[in-house]
């Protein structure tokens, strides 16, 4: 049997100013009603100019160290999940390495926009297993504020920022921590969701900036006809592999991107919402900092308990999209 790893410390950090639905009518043509039952937004938090993903990444993370009762000196591997980097170059995650002042240890971004989470953790799983690796730190952090075009109000008003850590770490207890996941890519998709302008094939131009290439477009109406799809059958394939039924399903914490989709999850596979975490009335979408978000609140709210079998849950840009069973340690 492979040896268990664990999310051994949790931590989340989100920055202290709130936009509430209100507030963003002063901005775009909508209203409150409009975001709550289309999205099941009530506010996000949005970063100051001085709160870069690097920054609220480093306040999660040294959250998530301390509950595992570790040391930075102790971390000896960091992966981090995000779309909104701090720089096209170099990564997040080796201006998070010395924000925390971690020894010189691998340090390394991966970009699956909104599954970020999921392909952090089985990447960070697979490195800490096998590898010379004893602890790892995975941290999902996004800044969305800073792609959102302002003046679009069918994408301004639906995600937020925030960040989200945790330590993995192995433990002699069989059968616990991370079971298996399944991700998924579909990159003949990827006009559906995306920052066009920005990036090698599109660099800033005074021309790419007037077409306002450099903020995230979405095709909301096609991304959430597949997401519902798509979720729902790897959910099923997961409980598949491995001989379980939704009932044995503790709880679900799904990409927090529209309460519509949760709803439409919960009913199709037959889990009550009492078992689904929701926390987007509060954050919005936050992306690769959404699962890791919901995960922590609902881990401190004492919704997850030693011997729980969890399922993570996400779809976003790529496409990409996957599920994570995960059962909960109990030392
Ligand atoms: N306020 C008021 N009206 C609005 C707003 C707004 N903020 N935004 C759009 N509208 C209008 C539209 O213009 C449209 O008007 P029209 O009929 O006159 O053209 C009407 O409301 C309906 O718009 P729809 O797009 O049909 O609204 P829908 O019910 O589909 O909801 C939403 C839109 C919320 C974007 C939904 O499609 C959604 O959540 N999609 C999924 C998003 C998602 O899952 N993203 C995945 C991950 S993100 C990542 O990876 C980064």
């Amino acid at each position: 049997m492979a040896v268990s790893i664990i999310l051994k410390g949790l931590g989340s950090h989100v920055p202290a100013k709130r936009l509430t639905n209100d507030d963003l009518t002063h901005l775009v043509a909508t209203s409150d009603e409009w975001i709550r039952t289309r999205s099941g937004i009530r506010e996000r938090r949005i970063a100051g100019p001085d709160e870069n993903p690097s920054d609220l990444g480093a306040e999660a993370a040294r959250k998530a160290i301390a509950q595992a009762g570790l040391k930075p000196e102790d971390i000896d591997l960091l992966i981090v999940g995000t779309m909104t980097p701090d720089l096209p170059f170099p990564s997040t995650a080796c201006l998070l390495q010395a924000k925390l002042g971690l020894r010189q240890v691998p340090a390394f971004d991966v970009a699956a926009a909104c599954s970020g989470f999921l392909y952090i953790l089985e990447v960070g799983t697979a490195m800490v297993r096998c590898g010379p690796y004893r602890n790892a730190l995975i941290v999902g952090t996004e800044k969305m504020s800073s792609m959102l075009d302002w003046q679009d109000r069918s994408t301004c008003v639906l995600f937020g920022d925030g960040a989200a850590a945790a330590v993995l770490t192995r433990s002699d207890e069989p059968n616990v921590g991370f079971l298996g996941s399944i991700l998924h890519t579909d990159g003949s998709q990827v006009g559906l969701l995306l920052q066009p302008g920005g990036g090698s094939a599109c660099p800033a131009t005074h021309a790419s900036i007037e077409e306002r290439k450099h903020f995230l477009k979405m095709n909301g109406k096609e991304v959430f006809k597949i997401a519902v799809r798509e979720m729902e059958q790897v959910i099923r394939d997961l409980l598949v592999q491995h001989n379980l039924t939704s009932s044995q399903i503790a709880c679900v914490v799904p990409h927090q991107a529209n309460i519509r989709i949760l709803d439409a999850l919960a009913t199709r596979l037959e889990i009550p919402m009492d078992r689904i975490v929701v926390n987007i009335d509060r954050y919005g979408n936050t992306s690769a900092a959404s699962i890791p978000l919901a995960l922590e609140e609902a881990h401190a709210a004492g919704r997850i308990r030693p011997g729980d079998y969890i399922i993570l849950v996400a779809f976003g840009a790529g496409l990409t999209w996957g599920a994570t069973l995960i059962r909960w340690h109990s030392r």
